[in-house]
């Protein structure tokens, strides 16, 4: 192994075009995220083409700044790591025909990472200290998933939405109520304004037993009751909603890390940047004697320092790479 060991990381999975540089397993020299946001807010939601435009355009930039940031030569890489999956087909495959452009070219090692073990690495990049066993909770515009850490690189799916994903409810809700897509900032901000007990919203399960979500009822419950009440005050009834989402994430988050005998749970994704979701889970998780870690909110949205992380463990520690043939999977599981 090359000492110091440098990855570099791309991300292009859906609406963020990221670029880091990594030394070594933990230390991250370099945290570049380009948010198409605002392209994306005037259709009210990603359309897939114009997304792998503006990657295809802003990528060699990153790539460029990333490195001078860093203080690294291109020759000084040692690894280059790339989101494959899951996620939007287009955008994916700028990412990675990138990666592998650059690894032939430097003559390094290209490992593709999935996104998902990727948000749980934000976990590692924050805290190494805080190893697995632990349940985790990945919440995010995309997935919603409850999966149990034996160790890094060894996950089992406990639970999984059925419809739609927790951000993804948070998005529709704001675009019903004319916020700009990505609406979950916007709603914690004017949540905490609101009363959280205004309206009683259902706590949606799937069965009594099991640790699936279910999203999509909330969302239309919402809808019929925004057409009865047009005058309700709108903080209100986002606080009531985000209630709602973070009671249900909250308690099968817990109910979930002490059937399966573990004391730590971990907290990823988008989602795991909510204010409210943070407050409450981690006072019920201490009620329940369970010790509860959020990545900081900038490791929680997507970004690629946690795909360098996730990457450079599984090449480093698992013996991991993969050649040139190496294709995108928009389906890709963790579990
Ligand atoms: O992980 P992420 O950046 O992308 C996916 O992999 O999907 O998650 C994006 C999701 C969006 O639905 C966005 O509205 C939500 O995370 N989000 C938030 C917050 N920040 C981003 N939801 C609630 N509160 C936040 N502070
Ligand atoms: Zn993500």
């Amino acid at each position: 192994m090359r000492d110091p060991f440098y990855t570099l990381a791309i991300e292009t999975s859906c609406d963020e075009t990221a670029v880091a540089l990594l030394r070594n397993q933990t230390d991250l020299l370099s945290n570049l995220v380009y948010s198409q946001a605002k392209i994306h807010a005037r259709t009210g939601g990603v359309v897939p083409e114009v997304a792998s435009r503006d990657h295809l355009r802003k990528l060699p930039y990153l790539v460029d700044e990333a490195l001078a940031e860093a203080g690294i030569s291109l020759e000084e890489i040692s690894l280059i790591a790339v989101t494959y999956g899951p996620g939007l087909i287009g955008p994916l495959l700028v990412g990675l025909s990138h990666g592998k452009g650059m690894a032939f070219g430097l003559g390094v090692p290209l490992i593709g990472v999935n996104h998902l073990e990727g948000h749980l690495f934000a976990h590692r990049l924050h805290a190494p200290h805080f190893e697995p066993p632990f349940m985790a909770l990945i919440v995010s515009g995309g997935h919603t998933s409850l999966v149990a850490v034996d160790a890094y690189g060894s996950y089992r799916s406990i639970g999984a939405t059925v419809d739609d994903a927790a951000g993804e409810a948070l998005d529709k809700v704001g675009k019903m109520m004319g916020i700009d897509y990505p609406a979950g900032a916007e709603i914690d901000r004017l949540a905490s304004l609101g009363d959280p007990s205004a309206i009683r919203f259902p706590r949606p399960t799937v069965t009594a037993a099991g640790f699936d979500f279910s999203f999509a009822g909330l969302k239309t419950s919402v809808l019929y009751y925004l057409k009865d009440h047009r005058r309700q005050r709108r903080e209100d009834v986002l606080a009531s909603f985000l209630e709602s989402v973070v009671d249900v994430l909250a308690t099968r988050a817990v109910d979930a890390t002490r059937r399966y005998h573990l004391e730590r749970l971990v907290v990823v994704g988008g989602v795991a940047a909510n204010t409210r979701l943070r407050g409450v889970l981690t006072e019920r998780a201490a009620s329940r004697g369970i010790e509860v870690m959020f990545p900081p909110s900038a490791l929680c949205t997507d970004n690629a320092a946690m795909i360098s992380a996730a990457g450079a463990f599984r090449y480093l520690e698992m013996g991991e790479s993969h050649d040139l043939s190496l294709t995108a999977v928009p389906g890709l599981h963790l579990a």
